[in-house]
């Protein structure tokens, strides 16, 4: 008897494990729902039935019946209506991702419903607001862009209709042209630039460098300038170990850092370079006596075209890409780039870069 019930166990055992593998297989969340509550009731129906006959104790059948039927249909009611509320509560899921992959960034979804549910709406929305964002920040850089590519063109374009008109000479406006179409061949270059930095597509390779003959060099080719304007240059040089960088971009950097600080600087102020070593990182700042920078200023300054009124309407000042694109660079060599007002007055620009052993 003992031999007979282990196996009627082993084959519901099987039968329930056969039946379980079979649920996985039916295509919708719903039917393995149905299917899962039908299995749950017909195997210890099964089993009811099967002690019955076994124990010769059937008499009574109609009435076992009637109560494994009447729980077998609430279980499967119950399963079909939480099938139901969970497939439409999916369906609103799938109708808001198929409204975002159409170009309607304003879809949501749903965040209510069973915990899994709601977390995996609330992830859909960060998703498509990170989406969102990120597109209105195009929109406005292409608008910045195309405002400051028209005022340079518009002036080419006048001062070509002035000579075409016989109103001025072509040589007195060579000057003025070479500079406009140099203004708007930088203004090309930082955008694309700007363009790689987004796509990650910077391919520099790192080297391990020792910062000072760089820092050096960069400060010889501002010489001439920094004479010009009689702004006195200076470096402080700490021993510092070699950083793991790629030089190109670290000049590109502190070329930007260096203009700003030279053009921000009156004249008889002083621009100084400091290289330092803490930690596991190598700091670089650019510290001026100019005018300073206020706290929304330090907070705005590296944001694309951002430019401080009185620089917007200063003459000959630049687009205000050069710190975003710095910015760009600092951080895709695992750097940080930050600005602050000195105490003693004037702004210092500081970057990061970490040490060759990171
Ligand atoms: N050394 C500085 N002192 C004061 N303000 C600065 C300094 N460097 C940058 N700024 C401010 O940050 C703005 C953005 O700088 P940047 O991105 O280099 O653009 P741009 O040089 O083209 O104006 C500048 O227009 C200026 O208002
Ligand atoms: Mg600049």
């Amino acid at each position: 008897m003992i031999g007979f019930a282990f196996g009627v166990a082993a084959f519901t055992l099987c039968v329930g494990l056969v039946a379980t593998f079979g649920l996985t297989r039916l295509p919708t969340a719903r039917l393995q729902l149905i299917a899962f509550a039908l299995l749950a009731v017909l195997l210890p129906i099964w089993i009811v039935f099967f002690s019955g006959w076994a124990m010769f104790h059937m008499g009574d059948d109609v009435k076992i019946l009637a109560v494994a039927s009447g729980a077998a249909s609430a279980a499967v009611a119950a399963a079909l209506v939480i099938g139901t509320s969970l497939a439409r509560r999916i369906e609103r899921l799938r109708a808001a991702s198929a409204r975002l992959a159409a170009g309607d960034l304003s879809a949501r979804a749903p965040e209510t419903g069973p915990r899994e549910l709601a977390e995996l709406g609330r992830a859909f929305n960060d998703m498509a607001s990170s989406i969102e964002s990120l597109f209105d920040a195009r929109r406005e850089l292409v608008a910045a862009a195309s405002h400051d590519l028209r005022t340079p063109i518009a002036s080419i374009t006048a001062m070509l209709e002035a000579i075409e008109d016989g109103l001025a000479e072509g040589s007195e406006y060579l000057v003025p042209l070479q500079e406009q179409a140099r203004r708007l061949a930088s203004l090309v270059e930082d955008l694309f630039e700007l363009a790689r930095i987004d796509a990650g597509s910077l391919a520099h390779e790192l080297h391990e460098i020792s910062l000072a003959p760089l820092v050096e060099s960069c400060l010889r080719g501002f010489e001439a300038e920094a004479k010009a304007r009689n702004v006195r240059l200076e470096q402080r040089l700490e021993p510092a170990p070699p950083a793991r960088c790629a030089p190109e971009q670290v000049e590109r950097v502190l070329l930007n850092l260096l203009t700003n600080a030279l053009r921000h600087t009156p004249s008889d102020g002083t621009v100084a370079v400091a290289l330092a070593h803490a930690e596991d990182e190598v700091r670089i700042s650019v510290e001026d006596t100019g005018e300073g920078i206020s706290a929304e200023t330090a907070r705005r300054m590296f944001d694309r075209f951002w430019r401080s009124d009185s620089a917007r309407s200063a003459d000959g000042s630049g687009a205000g890409l050069g710190l975003a694109i710095a910015r760009g660079l600092v951080e895709a060599q695992g750097g940080r780039i930050w600005a602050e007002a000195r105490e003693s007055g004037g702004a210092r620009v500081s970057f990061t870069l970490p040490t060759a052993s990171q």
